[in-house]
């Protein structure tokens, strides 16, 4: 028997959309699902970029998630930009008005949502298979099984939100789409480390040998980054390594040194940037790494996914207000708006700071007079400033 069951927005993918979307609903009563194809270990342990935009951190507390997030994320006032063995402090909290650069981890974001979510009663399934999406024009659902072995269950809704990353099905069910794309001839070693802190900031390195990246988790966990090749395996880089590499990208010539611990975590990405448009078919709406991917140098990631499920609630809140479908029929247009802006910004950080092999000489010079120029000129460091704390949601 095929069991069947009812709500108002169906949710694909517990990640930074769908869960943040599902909160949003919540709140006004629109009752919703979220099933995704992982376990919830999965999801609460994997490891992603760490920096919250100040709108991001406003809404936390607004949804009642800020008490952990006050206790456990790191505040900076700023962020070091170096190129060679200079390093320049950017004052982000004097360049904004008083926004602050919050380091508070995905992962840590989503045990919030998932925490808060499940105190609340709404229904969630992890760990589903088969899923697909059905009748998106006029009667949409979606079916599932909770695991292989049970039987398929459907999930009649007025809407869907996909917000299942950029593997998921949802984007591929978007007809007539544009995709937008660009790979880099890099990727980022990421590693976790054992020990305590080596500065105060976060700071972003523009070295001959490669981009390099100090920033933190805890006081006995820090998190660093080395650009690397695009095809490069783990097995390419042993731990001394990459410490090596780290001390000659990070080193400056006022004494200052890098504190070294056991690596106990390791990974690789390679950096991209994508965008799909639209961002809605019919009655399923897209979110997230679903409709857009962020190469990580300016950690707008997270931040662009909880837009898009602001701006989906939005329209989804005045439709069951009885206000019509104007802001839902206006979602994918307004959420690229912003996420161009966002685009620019990560391919420009990414630009600025890599060194591509693909570059001449005179383009690697360019860049650095573009670091010089962003640290002495206070338009231009204002600029970074106003992006990397992020942009207003209405603007
Ligand atoms: C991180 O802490 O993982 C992190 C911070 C800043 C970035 C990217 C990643 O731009």
């Amino acid at each position: 028997m095929t069991k069947a069951t009812r709500t108002q927005v169906g949710i694909i993918g517990a990640g930074p959309a769908g869960l943040f979307l599902g909160q949003l609903l919540h709140r006004q009563g629109i009752e919703n699902v979220i099933i995704d194809i992982r376990s919830r270990e999965e999801i609460e342990g994997t490891i992603r970029a760490g920096v919250l935009e100040s709108w991001t951190t406003e809404l936390m507390h607004e949804l009642g998630l800020g008490e952990r997030m006050m206790q456990v994320a790191h505040f900076h006032s700023g962020i070091a930009l170096q190129a060679g063995t200079e390093r320049h402090h950017l004052d982000i909290e004097e360049l904004t008005g008083g926004k602050k650069v919050t380091v508070y981890p995905q992962h840590e974001v989503l045990k919030d949502l998932i925490a808060a979510r499940i105190a609340s009663g709404q229904e969630t399934h992890f760990g589903v298979s088969d899923t697909a999406m059905h009748g998106l024009q006029d009667h949409p659902r979606l079916s599932f099984r909770r695991s292989p072995e049970s039987p398929t269950e459907t999930l009649y809704c007025d809407f869907i939100a996909g917000c299942d990353g950029s593997q998921g099905p949802s984007r591929q069910a978007i007809e007539g789409r544009t995709e937008y794309s660009k790979l880099y001839p890099f990727g980022w070693l990421g590693v976790l480390v054992k020990a305590p802190p080596s500065y105060h900031e976060l700071i972003y390195a523009n070295h001959e040998r490669g981009f390099a990246l100090l920033s933190t988790r805890s006081p006995e966990i820090q998190r660093l980054y080395i650009q690397c090749g695009p095809t490069d395996n783990m097995a390419d880089y042993p731990d001394e390594l990459i410490w090596q590499e780290l001390h000659t990208r990070l080193a400056t010539q006022n004494g200052w040194t890098l504190h070294e611990g056991e690596i106990f975590q390791k990974s690789l990405v390679g950096l991209r940037s994508f965008v799909t448009d639209p961002m809605q078919h019919g009655k399923l709406f897209i979110a997230g790494d679903a409709a857009h991917i962020v190469p990580p140098t300016g950690a707008k990631g997270l931040n662009l996914a909880v837009a898009d499920a602001v701006y989906l609630y939005r329209g989804l809140e005045q439709f069951y207000a009885g206000g019509g479908c104007g802001r839902l029929e206006a979602y994918s247009a307004t959420a690229l708006k912003r996420i161009w802006r966002a685009e620019r910004f990560s391919w420009y950080m990414t630009t600025m700071l890599h060194r591509n092999p693909q570059e001449n000489a005179f383009e690697q010079r360019i860049h650095l007079a573009d670091i010089d120029y962003t640290v002495h000129s206070r338009a231009a460091s204002q600029a970074l400033a106003e992006n990397y704390v992020g942009l207003p949601l209405d603007s």
